[in-house]
């Protein structure tokens, strides 16, 4: 099934990458907010075989140890290098394909999505937790977070790649964009794709807690008790000041 480059060495790895690595080892109250979204994307997937992409610090694994885990850029800890535009896997091979703050990153979803109606079998997931733009956390993503927002574009481009782009260039837009203002540009273009789930998430633990940055705002122990809270007040807050989109779609069963 696997027919990819394997990763690389600590030598080549992205130093972005190992750096994010360390902050997930050095940071509880990271590890708190980011195993509620792994726990979240593991529930909403299929039995059988996953495919991890953009797998980054590796920790995915942690809760789905059977997942294969790619990433464009090479490390040690991930199985394979792959391109979310060109995946170098085989037709209906996988149940699940589960991508956690990667969308926004990739140049062009719609090769992305193209790539995964081929490799998921009848009735395969794509699962995925984004960057969700509300007015809220429009303000502190464009204010306070190094990646831009452009509400503006077009989220659905065809056209060639450009060269030279850094895995980490972005459009924090690019996933409300595809489940939102382009919703139904998206299931007219992806006809083999039902979308189950459009969910916000995320409204004060995961901006007080700094994400991979170093600082954090709410201690660890705290953020059990404001998920509770969270998840309470989300179905009024979430559109006001929702930080986070999960998504679910899910292939047809020809
Ligand atoms: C913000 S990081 C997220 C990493 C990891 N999923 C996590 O949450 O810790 C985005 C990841 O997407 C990867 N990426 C960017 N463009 C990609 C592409 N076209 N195909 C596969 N991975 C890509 C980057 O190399 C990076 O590891």
């Amino acid at each position: 099934m696997i027919d990819a480059p394997q990763a690389g060495d600590s030598q080549t790895t992205d130093p972005r990458l190992a750096e994010h690595r360390l902050i997930w080892r050095e940071k509880p109250v990271l590890r708190e907010i980011y195993s509620d979204y792994y726990r979240r994307m593991a529930r909403a997937c299929r039995p059988g075989a996953t495919l991890e992409i953009g797998g980054g610090s590796g920790n995915f694994k942690e809760f789905a140890p059977d997942v294969v885990s790619t990433d464009i850029l090479a490390t040690p800890w991930l199985d394979a290098v792959a391109d979310a535009q060109a995946l170098p896997f085989s037709d209906k091979s996988f149940d699940n394909i589960v991508l956690l703050d990667v969308l926004h990153h990739i140049e062009r979803p719609a090769r992305f999505f193209d790539e995964a109606c081929r490799l998921l079998k009848p009735n395969g997931r794509i699962v995925l937790i984004e960057p969700g733009i509300t007015p809220v956390s429009n303000f502190f993503f464009t204010h306070f977070h190094p990646e831009p927002v452009d509400m503006t574009a077009d989220p659905l481009l065809e056209g060639p790649l450009a060269e030279g782009r850094d895995a980490f260039d972005a459009n924090q837009g690019i996933p409300s964009l595809l489940f939102g203002r382009d919703k139904t540009r998206f299931t007219a273009r992806f006809t083999g794709l039902k979308i189950i789930r459009v969910q916000r998430l995320s409204l004060f633990a995961y901006p007080l807690s700094g994400g991979f940055r170093k600082w954090s705002l709410v201690p660890a122990v705290l953020v059990p008790v404001l998920l509770k809270v969270e998840s309470v007040l989300l179905p009024l807050l979430g559109p006001l000041m929702g930080f986070r989109l999960f998504v679910v779609l899910e292939k047809n069963g020809n």
